[in-house]
C-alpha cells in the first residue's frame, strides 16, 4: 500500500514543448557538425516545425500518449533499448561493479564473505518486502522506488525479436531460492527457513559447502555461456535448448531465482597497478570461456562475483534498473557484511541444495561452441582500464562552488579534444526519476561552452589571458549544470526526439527526414558515453563503449578521490582506455591548477 500511495503521488513524465526541444537540439549540434551540416539540418527543422506539420502531428500524438499511460516513454525506453537490442548483453548492455578487494585468501574465507552477503541480501529484500524502504530524494524531490521492485526475483528472456522480463518477486509463485555458481554447474539453494525466516550465515555457508564439496568436477560443459550470444542466436539455443524436460526445470530455476551468486575460480595473478582493471573485465565478461564466463547466467538481473582470491563485485542485466539502486544495494551489503556476527542458536539440519542438471544434446553442444567463440572474440576485444584518481575528489570542485559532475564532464571534454582535436557526442545518463516510472534522458555534455573552453585551455597565455580560460571553464561547468537540471526536472532533448520518431512509426506515417539527417547519426553517435554512479562504498561501476570507436566512461566522485572505469574496444586503432584515462588525469589537474593559478602565474 505504502509504495502505490508513493507512486501514485509522483508526477507525470511530461512531454517537452516542440519548438523548444528543437531549438535545443539545433544547439547540441553546433560543436559537433560543420556549418554546411548545420544550415542543411536547420532547414529541415524548419519544415519539421511549421505550423499544421509533421512536428506538430506527432508532439499531439505524444501529448495522448501521456494522457493514457502512467509514462508514455517507460515501455518505450524498455523495448527500444533494452528488449528490442539484439548485440550480446555482455559487454553491450549489462554493467559490472568492482568492490574492494576483500582480505580473504582462501576457499573458507570466500564462503563465509559469500553468506554473509546473501544474508545481507535478504536484509534488504526484507525491507522491499515490508514497503519498509525509505523513499530517496533528489533536490528535495521524492524519487520514482520502482526500479527498486524489479531487480530481484527477475530475469531476462531471449526472444527472437524481442526479449522479455520475468519478475517472481510477488505473489503465490514468489520466489525462495537463490542461485550458485561453482565451476560451471548450478544449484537451487533455498534461502528461507520453513517458518519463512531467511537462513542465517552459518546456515548459509554450510549449505555453501555442501554445494562446493559436490562441484568439484572443472570439465563441466559450461552451459551458461550460451547467455552471452547474440540475441537472436540465443534465442534460438534457447528454445532448442528448453525442448529437453529437465534443462527446462534447471532454466526456470535459475530464471525464477532472487539472484545468483557466482563461486569463481581464481584469475591469474596480476600487478597491483592493473589489479582493478582486470576485476573490472572478470565482472563484465568473466575473462572467457577458460575462466569464470561459464560461471554465470547474463541474463539474470543480479549476479554477485566472489572469488576465491578475494576478487569481488557483481554483473547485472540492465533492463530492469538503473545503477543507482543497484549500487544502493551494494552499499547496504556491504555495510552488513562488516556487522559481527551474532551468536546463534543449535542448528537443524538443512536438506542439500537442488543440483540443477542439464542434458546436453550434440545441437547444444554446437551452440555452446559457437557462443564460446564469439565470447572469447568479444574479451579479446575489451579494453578496461579502472582509474583512481587520487589527487582530489568532489570537495576540490565544491571548494570553488563548482558542480563536481560538471567539472568531471569538462575534464572529459579537455581529455577528449586534446586526444582528437575535435569534440564528439557525449552522452551523460540523467536521472528521470521524479517522475512517476522514469528511467533516464540525456545530458549532452558537449555544448557551444565546452568547445569554447577546450579550444582556449591550450591556447598560449599570450594569446588567451588565464582569467579568461578560468571564466570560460566557469561558464562551461554552469552551462552542463544547466542542461544537468533541464533533463533531471523531463525537458531534455534526447528522448522527446525518440518519442517523435516512435510515434511517426505508431502513426505508420514515414519517418520525416530530420530522423534520416546525417547530423541525427551523428549526434546519436556518442563517442564519449558517460554516467555518474555515486556509491558510499568505495567501489566502481563499469560498462563498454555504446559505438566502435568510442569509450564507456563511469566514475564514482568520492569526498577526496574519484574512481573512473574507462573502456574501449582493441579492434579501434583509434581509441585505447589507458590514454584516455592518462588525458582524464591531466586534464583534471590543469583544470585544479587554472582555478588556482593567481593572474600572473603560468600555466
Ligand atoms: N558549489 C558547491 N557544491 C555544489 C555545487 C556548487 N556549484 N554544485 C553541486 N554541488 C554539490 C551538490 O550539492 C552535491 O553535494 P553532496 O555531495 O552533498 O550531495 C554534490 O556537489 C554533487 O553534485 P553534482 O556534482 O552537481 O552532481 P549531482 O549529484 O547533482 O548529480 C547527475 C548530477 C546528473 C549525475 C544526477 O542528477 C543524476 O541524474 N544521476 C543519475 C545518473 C544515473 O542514473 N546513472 C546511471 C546510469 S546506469
Amino acid at each position: 500500500g505504502r509504495v502505490l500511495l508513493h507512486q501514485e503521488a509522483l508526477p507525470s513524465l511530461p512531454v517537452p514543448p516542440l519548438q523548444q526541444t528543437l531549438d535545443r537540439y539545433l544547439q547540441a549540434l553546433q560543436p559537433i557538425i560543420s556549418e554546411e551540416e548545420w544550415n542543411h539540418t536547420q532547414e529541415l527543422v524548419n519544415e519539421f516545425r511549421r505550423p499544421g506539420g509533421v512536428g506538430e502531428r506527432l508532439q499531439k500524438g505524444l501529448e495522448r500518449r501521456a494522457k493514457k499511460t502512467e509514462n508514455w516513454l517507460s515501455d518505450w525506453w524498455l523495448k527500444t533499448a533494452y528488449l528490442e537490442y539484439r548485440l550480446p548483453v555482455v559487454v553491450h548492455s549489462s554493467p559490472g561493479v568492482v568492490l574492494p578487494k576483500q582480505d580473504f585468501l582462501d576457499r573458507q574465507g570466500q564462503l563465509r564473505f559469500a553468506a554473509k552477503l546473501i544474508e545481507g541480501v535478504l536484509d534488504f529484500k526484507t525491507m522491499i518486502d515490508n514497503e519498509t524502504l525509505p523513499v530517496e530524494y533528489m533536490g528535495g524531490k521524492p524519487l520514482c522506488m520502482n526500479q527498486y521492485y524489479q531487480i530481484l526475483s527477475s530475469c531476462r528472456i531471449p526472444g527472437p525479436k524481442r526479449d522479455s522480463i520475468v519478475n517472481y518477486a510477488k505473489g503465490k509463485k514468489q520466489s525462495r531460492h537463490i542461485t550458485v555458481v561453482h565451476n560451471f554447474q548450478f544449484f537451487e539453494l533455498d534461502v528461507y527457513n520453513s517458518d519463512g525466516s531467511p537462513l542465517t550465515t552459518d546456515q548459509l555457508f554450510i549449505q555453501l559447502e555442501k554445494i562446493w564439496n559436490t562441484s568439484l568436477q572443472t570439465n563441466k560443459e559450461p552451459i551458461g555461456i550460451l547467455t552471452t550470444n547474440h540475441r537472436n542466436s540465443w534465442a534460438k539455443a534457447y528454445n532448442n535448448l528448453l525442448k529437453d524436460k529437465t534443462n527446462k526445470e534447471s532454466v526456470r530455476a535459475i530464471e525464477k531465482s532472487i539472484f545468483t551468486v557466482c563461486l569463481d575460480a581464481p584469475m591469474p595473478r596480476v600487478s597491483e597497478d592493473i589489479y582493478k582493471s582486470r576485476v573490472a573485465a572478470q565482472m563484465l565478461h568473466g575473462g572467457g570461456s577458460r575462466w569464470n564466463s561459464g560461471n554465470r547466467w547474463f541474463d539474470k538481473t543480479l549476479q554477485f562475483i566472489i572469488a576465491e582470491d578475494g576478487s569481488c563485485g557483481l554483473v547485472y542485466e540492465h533492463a530492469p534498473s538503473e545503477g543507482p539502486p543497484i549500487v544502493t544495494l551494494l552499499d547496504h551489503i556491504v555495510e552488513y557484511t562488516k556487522k559481527p556476527e551474532l551468536i546463534r542458536s543449535p542448528m537443524i539440519p538443512l536438506p542439500m541444495p537442488k543440483k540443477l542438471r542439464f542434458n546436453i544434446t550434440p545441437e547444444i553442444k554446437t551452440d555452446i561452441e559457437k557462443a564460446k567463440q564469439n565470447l572469447n572474440i568479444m574479451v579479446q576485444d575489451l579494453d578496461v582500464k579502472v582509474m583512481v584518481f587520487h589527487q582530489f575528489g568532489k570537495n576540490f570542485p565544491k571548494s570553488e562552488k563548482i558542480s563536481p559532475d560538471a567539472f568531471i564532464q569538462q575534464a572529459l571534454q579537455l581529455a577528449y579534444y586534446r586526444m582528437y582535436g575535435h569534440a564528439c557526442a557525449t552522452y551523460e545518463s540523467a536521472s528521470l526519476r521524479m517522475f512517476r516510472l522514469g528511467r533516464t534522458d540525456t545530458i549532452r555534455s558537449t555544448s557551444v561552452d565546452s568547445l569554447k573552453f577546450v579550444q582556449a585551455m591550450d591556447k598560449p597565455d599570450k594569446s588567451v589571458r588565464i582569467s579568461k580560460k578560468r571564466n570560460l571553464l566557469r561558464r562551461a561547468t554552469q552551462a552542463h549544470r544547466e542542461y544537468a537540471d533541464m533533463a533531471i526536472r523531463g525537458n531534455a532533448i534526447d528522448r522527446h526526439l525518440l518519442g517523435l520518431k516512435l510515434q511517426a512509426i505508431e502513426d505508420l506515417v514515414s519517418i520525416p527526414e530530420l530522423f534520416m539527417d546525417t547530423a541525427y547519426a551523428v549526434a546519436m553517435h556518442f563517442n564519449l558515453s558517460t554516467s555518474q554512479v555515486p556509491a558510499k562504498t568505495d567501489c566502481v561501476m563499469c560498462f563498454g563503449p555504446v559505438v566502435p570507436d568510442g569509450y564507456g566512461v563511469c566514475y564514482n566522485p568520492m569526498a577526496e578521490h574519484i574512481n573512473f572505469a574507462i573502456s574501449a574496444f582493441n579492434s579501434c586503432a583509434e581509441t585505447n582506455a589507458a590514454r584516455m584515462a592518462h588525458y582524464l588525469e591531466k586534464a583534471l589537474l590543469d583544470m585544479r591548477m587554472l582555478l588556482q593559478s593567481t593572474p600572473k602565474s603560468k600555466l
